[in-house]
């Protein structure tokens, strides 16, 4: 009943685990089984050694009598007018109980309650494990859920070897493929700018959301698009946004360089005379994770290198 019981336990224990996926987690139990099953051994042991013992005390005082009175071994020897084969068996009737209180009174803790006991506690004691387990798991779960969730803040820039970036309120090259990789990758998400940026386009750019920063209280922009008086606005406003996209100028860049977790730059292997530049990428903060060369072509007048950083 005992081990039926601690089978269970290590069933339950083992079956947890193997249904979060940790199968080849070791039960812990097997040290306190293996100490119930020893003291349940032992008890065994004891008992079988009392009835040993009964069933040759009841041999041995028989054969005393036999001696005595039938062989007439030691007839003379009568203390208290009494033969002697009385206190021999008075003798050994006292160390067998002595035995039996050893077995049901001294060692009373090892019987079945005590059992019970040991058993209660480590069905406790396993309950609690599983459910610091269950509560592991879970906080586990929901870091790796509010992981995925949040948003990937990322700078999306076209920069030369210089940082420049642009020009009275001008892009200061065409780079084709560039513009293929701004559109497939902004496609669909929020893009925050500052309101020269916006200006600097001809109309909103479509499928995706706008969000400008500007300072003005009264800021008139087509509708659709989202006026922010702050860069933390935007942010916040952009939140449900797996990867909303930061996409300048000069200005928005800089501040909001501490707050992106990520850097998508089209670096032009060229240096341009310009009026706004690209904040310099620290290493030390920023990790290279790829970095794609292109040389220049029909539709793309200079080298350039999609690369790729991360926050270390
Ligand atoms: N190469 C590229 O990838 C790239 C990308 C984007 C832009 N650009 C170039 O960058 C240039 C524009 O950049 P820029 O630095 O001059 O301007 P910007 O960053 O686009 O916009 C600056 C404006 O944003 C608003 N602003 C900035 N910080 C703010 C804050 N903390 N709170 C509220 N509003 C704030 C202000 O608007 P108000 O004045 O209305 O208050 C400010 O005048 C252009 O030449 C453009 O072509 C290049």
């Amino acid at each position: 009943m005992v081990l039926f019981s601690l089978k269970n336990i290590n069933f339950t224990y083992y079956n947890y685990y193997k249904m979060f996926g940790k199968s080849n987690a070791k039960p812990q139990i097997d040290k306190d089984q293996l100490e119930l099953l020893k003291n349940a051994q032992k008890r065994i042991k004891q008992k079988k050694r009392l009835y040993i013992h009964f069933v040759v005390f009841l041999i041995g005082s028989v054969f005393f009598i036999f001696l005595n009175l039938v062989l007439g071994l030691g007839k003379e020897f009568r203390p208290f007018d009494t033969n002697w084969f009385v206190f021999a068996i008075l003798i050994w009737l006292f160390l067998l109980l002595y035995h039996l209180f050893n077995v049901f009174i001294t060692h009373k803790f090892m019987g079945k309650a005590w059992e019970e006991n040991q058993l209660q506690k480590l069905v406790s004691k396993q309950e609690k494990r599983i459910e610091s387990l269950k509560q592991n798991l879970e906080a586990e779960a929901s870091l790796e859920d509010s992981e995925k969730k949040k948003s990937k803040l990322t700078l999306i820039v076209a920069a030369a070897e210089n940082n420049a970036i642009g020009k009275d309120n001008k892009l200061i090259w065409h780079l084709s493929d560039d513009l293929k990789r701004f559109k497939k990758l902004t496609n669909g998400h929020y893009i925050i700018m500052g309101r020269k940026t916006f200006e600097s386009f001809a109309k909103p750019l479509p499928n995706r959301t706008h969000v400008v920063i500007t300072r003005q209280a009264n800021y008139k922009a087509p509708q659709g698009v989202i006026i922010v008086n702050t860069l933390k606005d935007a942010i916040t406003i952009a939140k449900n946004d797996t990867q909303p996209f930061i996409i300048g100028g000069g200005e928005i860049y800089k501040q909001a360089m501490d707050m992106a977790n990520k850097i998508e730059i089209t670096r032009l292997h060229e240096t341009f005379e310009a009026d706004t530049f690209f904040p310099e990428i620290d290493t030390s903060v920023w990790k290279e994770t790829n970095n794609i060369f292109h040389k220049k072509d029909e539709n793309n007048e200079y080298d350039f290198s999609f690369i790729t950083y991360v926050r270390s």
